[in-house]
């Protein structure tokens, strides 16, 4: 595993995304107290899913408002038709980790 510091938990507010930016950004979200990360590209088309509307666990795009579950990552509507990849989290003190392929 390669553990990837994304951010203090703070950073990351219930109902918000936060984009962590890298060559392939990443969208972290927090779902009762637990802190998902998913890919920020939406598999539609560019829009970042970090900057989409958040209920429970899905977000909604902002774009053209397909929905992905958080935790799993699975496409719940069109026009998005492929799923997102997930990626493992982690909380240490107050900083959340991502296992990140390098
Ligand atoms: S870019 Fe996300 S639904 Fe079109």
């Amino acid at each position: 595993m390669t553990w990837t510091k994304a951010c203090s938990t703070s950073d990351i507010e219930e109902g918000e995304g936060y984009q962590l930016k890298r060559k392939c950004p990443i969208a972290l979200f927090t779902v009762d107290d637990e802190y998902y990360a998913i890919d920020d590209t939406c598999t539609h088309d560019e829009s970042s899913l970090a900057d989409g509307y958040v209920e429970g666990d899905v977000v909604e795009c902002a774009w053209h408002f397909a929905k992905f579950n958080i935790r799993t990552g699975e496409v719940l509507s069109l026009p998005a038709t492929c799923s997102v990849a997930t990626y493992a989290t982690k909380v240490e003190g107050d900083d959340v980790y991502v296992d990140l392929p390098d």
